[in-house]
């Protein structure tokens, strides 16, 4: 064929207009099937889900946890077994009508608490489509209470430690679980993105450590858990913030195996783990931190991934380094070492972001996931917005001036950056940059803010979040952004995925989702003829369209002649 019907294959779909009604929509010749949704039994004995009032707290561990986010897909001796995030939850539709939106007793919290963290599921395509398979001995809810290990440069550090664990090397749970990652050797990374929001102090004059403010932890937390569990009470228990903020491997394939905290990949607010391998075989991993001026760093391990060989070294030895980017297309990989940040390799490792800072790297538009292209050296950051670009970005961060990858103040839309690594070498400590695409509203704007020239009228969107390569190379989008339609947004509908061509540019409208939602999350079946798609805080009664609670719904699409997706 020609070099246009090549490029037209590319997209094998019609794409889409935007939406702005309640439900999912998907090109002609695809469907799309709710699997999992929040209350979801995972096991026989999991407590009835109520469309009026939910689950009860007695149980909630045993059901499909809320806000599905960042999953992987793994195919382990021919089971489909995914685990997938449950980044946080809405209290006024997760907690018993009558609570309203706060938590009045430990048992809220301990519901709440339950709800999120971690799903391990098997699944399996039947005549009526996917479904959980309960009771597989792979399913496991992974909690804000669940047992795990601390290792890395951080572990056993004073500012560890705590009365119940004097040693600093074990902690309970895992918080905000965002983006994820999957490793060469097949498991599961879980990134924790906003844990300050479950800290808060019952002595609201508490003094609390002067290296709280760039990671926002204070006095007021957002959930409530203080008030009736004493381990996130900051007036009892200080150095509990400092065991999350981490990226945490789970071994899908062992429900009995105790997740670890990776401390050598930095205490920051985790969107996503990108890893990919060095031309040597050093394990790379590409990671964001999704807050306003805050930074992109890179891990690279010190050993090499050799298939069969232990793996438990690599992501605790290793440098970390944070990217500084410069005006003229090019950038630099600096190194966060104790004689560059005058930090021991602990405190790197704890208080990552004041170790940045040091080194002066790049203030970004809150990074969230970073993807890594399999057919070609290069990889992808979604810069989400920023609506503060100019000024100080947070307490106790630098100032972020306009330029280089984030060259729009008051920047609504957001962007794609894309590096790529000198010779062609992930472990590289430079690489060349341009941005994939400016979003914007050519409809609205004549300026930059129309966005860049692979922007028009029938693929705009803003704030690009999820991303992930399909195994051809293509680059699938997801958004979470301002979902008005009105003003600045106005043409662009629900949040949505898109797919985009990493040579042309060309970016197409694959799916829409409901009202109120944010798309985040997807992964392919082993067959690749499924993609599984996390639709994340609906609004309206989403998915059940009964009258009930909205629920947030991880979903299946497939193509109605069975042929492949990607
Ligand atoms: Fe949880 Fe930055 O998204
Ligand atoms: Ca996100
Ligand atoms: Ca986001
Ligand atoms: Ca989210």
């Amino acid at each position: 064929g020609t070099a246009a019907e090549a490029a037209t294959a590319r997209f094998a779909f019609t794409p889409i207009p935007v939406a702005t009604d309640g439900t999912v929509h998907v090109p002609e010749g695809y469907e799309w099937k709710p699997v999992a949704r929040w209350g979801d039994a995972l096991f026989s004995d999991a407590p009835a889900y109520d469309a009026a009032k939910g689950v009860p707290s007695q149980g909630a561990d045993r059901v499909f946890g809320e806000n599905t986010d960042g999953m992987e897909l793994f195919n382990i001796g021919g089971h489909q077994v995914i685990a997938v995030n449950h980044e946080y939850v809405n209290p006024e539709i997760n907690l018993p009508a009558e609570q309203e939106e706060k938590v009045k007793s430990e048992a809220d919290v301990r519901l709440l608490q339950n709800l999120q963290g971690v799903t391990v599921m098997e699944v399996a395509e039947g005549p009526d489509g996917w479904a959980i398979v309960p009771d597989s001995p792979f399913n496991r809810r992974i909690t804000h209470l669940t047992p795990m290990r601390l290792s890395g440069p951080a572990a056993g550090h004073e500012l560890l430690r705590t009365p119940a664990d004097p040693a600093g090397t074990e902690v309970l749970g895992t918080l905000n679980n965002c983006g994820a990652g999957k490793t060469p050797w097949g498991t599961y990374l879980t990134c924790e993105e906003n844990f300050n929001g479950y800290f808060g102090a019952t002595d609201v004059g508490a003094k609390l450590p002067e290296a709280f403010a760039r990671y926002g932890i204070e006095a007021e937390s957002v959930y409530g858990y203080e008030q009736f569990d004493p381990r996130f009470d900051l007036a009892k228990n200080v150095n509990e913030p400092n065991r999350f903020g981490y990226v945490v491997e789970i071994d899908p394939a062992d429900a009995t195996s105790k997740p670890v905290k990776r401390t050598a990949l930095g205490r920051f607010k985790h969107e996503n783990a990108a890893c990919t391998l060095a031309r040597d075989g050093r394990v790379v991993v590409y990671l964001g931190d999704d807050e306003r001026g805050e930074f992109l760093y890179k891990f690279v391990s010190t050993g090499v991934y050799a298939p069969g060989a232990p793996t438990d070294a690599l992501l605790d030895e290793g440098q970390l380094y944070v990217a500084k980017f410069a005006e003229d297309g090019t950038g630099k990989w600096l190194a966060l070492t104790p004689e560059a940040t005058g930090m021991t390799a602990a405190e790197i490792c704890i208080h990552t972001r004041q170790a940045g800072s040091k080194v002066g790297a790049t203030t970004m538009d809150r990074p969230e996931w970073v993807a890594v292209n399999p057919r070609a050296i290069e990889a992808y950051c979604a810069l989400t917005n920023n609506k503060n670009r100019g000024m100080k970005s947070n307490a106790g961060g630098d100032e972020t001036p306009v330029g280089g990858p984030n060259p729009r103040a008051e920047n609504h839309y957001g962007q794609i950056v894309r590096w790529y690594p000198a010779d062609e070498d992930h472990a590289a400590d430079s690489f060349r940059w341009d941005l994939f695409v400016m979003a914007g509203n050519p409809g609205v704007h004549k300026d930059a803010y129309a966005g860049s020239s692979n922007i028009n009228a029938g693929n705009m969107f803003n704030s690009p979040d999820g991303m992930m390569f399909d195994q051809t190379g293509m680059l699938w989008i997801q958004t979470d952004g301002e979902d008005s339609n009105e003003g600045d947004f106005a043409g662009q509908g629900n949040n949505q995925m898109l797919v985009g061509d990493p040579a042309s540019g060309r970016i197409e409208r694959f799916l829409t989702g409901p009202k109120g939602s944010e798309v985040t999350g997807m992964t392919f079946s082993s067959d690749r003829r499924t993609v599984f798609v996390g639709i994340q805080h609906p609004g309206g009664d989403f998915p059940d369209m009964a009258g009930g609670l909205p629920r947030s719904t991880l979903i299946a699409i497939r193509r109605t002649d069975g042929a492949t997706l990607a």
